[in-house]
């Protein structure tokens, strides 16, 4: 499956979701998610993100190795974002910020 990593936490902009063909996209408070269980790998969505959020399983960075289970636990929880949305007002305070993980909201 696909995996949204740390840069989209705080950024959250959500042009992820618009081209998702299976709507495997989940909705935090200050993150998304994909359901490992829906998605089909078909990478639309890699280039769609503005912080480069998102990776493929096998290229997900080591140093992040983490996130790949963190989408498939909060995708049982959280809610499907199927449209786009306006990103958080301080979207660009958190830009390139490394470290964000202790600041993910579940
Ligand atoms: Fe959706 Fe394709 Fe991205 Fe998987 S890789 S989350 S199916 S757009
Ligand atoms: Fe996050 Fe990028 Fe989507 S910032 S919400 S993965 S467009």
């Amino acid at each position: 499956a696909h995996v949204v990593c740390e840069a989209c936490i705080g950024c959250k902009r959500t042009d992820c979701v618009d081209v998702c063909p299976v709507d495997a996209f989940r909705e935090g408070p200050n993150f998304l998610v994909i359901d490992p269980d829906e998605c089909i790998d078909c990478a639309v969505c890699i280039p769609e993100c503005p912080e480069a959020a998102i990776y493929a399983e096998e290229d997900v960075p080591e140093d992040q190795q983490e996130f790949i289970e963190l989408n498939a636990e909060l995708a049982r929880e959280w809610p499907s974002i199927t449209h786009r949305k306006p990103a958080p007002d301080d979207a660009d305070e958190w830009r390139g910020k490394t470290g964000k993980i202790q600041f993910l909201k579940k």
